[in-house]
């Protein structure tokens, strides 16, 4: 896991300075490390102390169909009414924050990383350059994991 303040000009977007472990937590990002072998049995005692009820899994690569409407939903910034949960198997994926006071924060996560969006927090998802990511998705409830875009 890798978390920075995000720098948006006209040269584009760009990491900037590191962000610690403190203030993520104290943003409300919720973060752990779960070595990917044997995975199953932390993962659980994180849905029994966190009040997630279901998990799934998603997986994403260049050859999956759709890939691009899928990376579409996510790319735009929201939020869901649930936590948004995601614990990374295999490959990456970016994940911008809107900071209490609005900035972005971008955590790029890989293998092993657990993270939580909280829920009502605006941010947005994209995938690396390798654009594969395998993640456990972990819900309290699907329906409360639908994109409400920013106006
Ligand atoms: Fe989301």
């Amino acid at each position: 896991m890798r978390a920075s303040w995000l720098i948006e000009d006209e040269s584009g977007a760009r990491e900037g300075e590191a962000i610690g472990r403190e203030r993520l937590v104290a943003e409300g990002v919720f973060h752990a490390s779960i070595r990917p072998e044997g995975w199953e049995a932390p993962i659980e005692e994180i849905m029994r102390m966190r009040g997630y009820r279901t998990r799934d899994e998603v997986n994403l690569s260049p050859t999956t169909e759709g890939l691009d409407v899928i990376l579409g939903k996510f790319d735009r910034e929201h939020l869901h009414t649930d936590d948004e949960v995601r614990y990374v198997l295999e490959g990456e994926g970016v994940f911008d924050i809107r900071a209490r006071d609005d900035r972005w924060m971008r955590v790029v996560v890989g293998p092993g990383d657990l993270i939580v969006v909280p829920k009502a927090r605006h941010h947005r998802f994209m995938l690396t350059a390798s654009r594969t990511i395998r993640a456990i998705r972990l819900f309290e409830d699907r329906a409360g994991w639908v994109p409400h875009y920013r106006q």
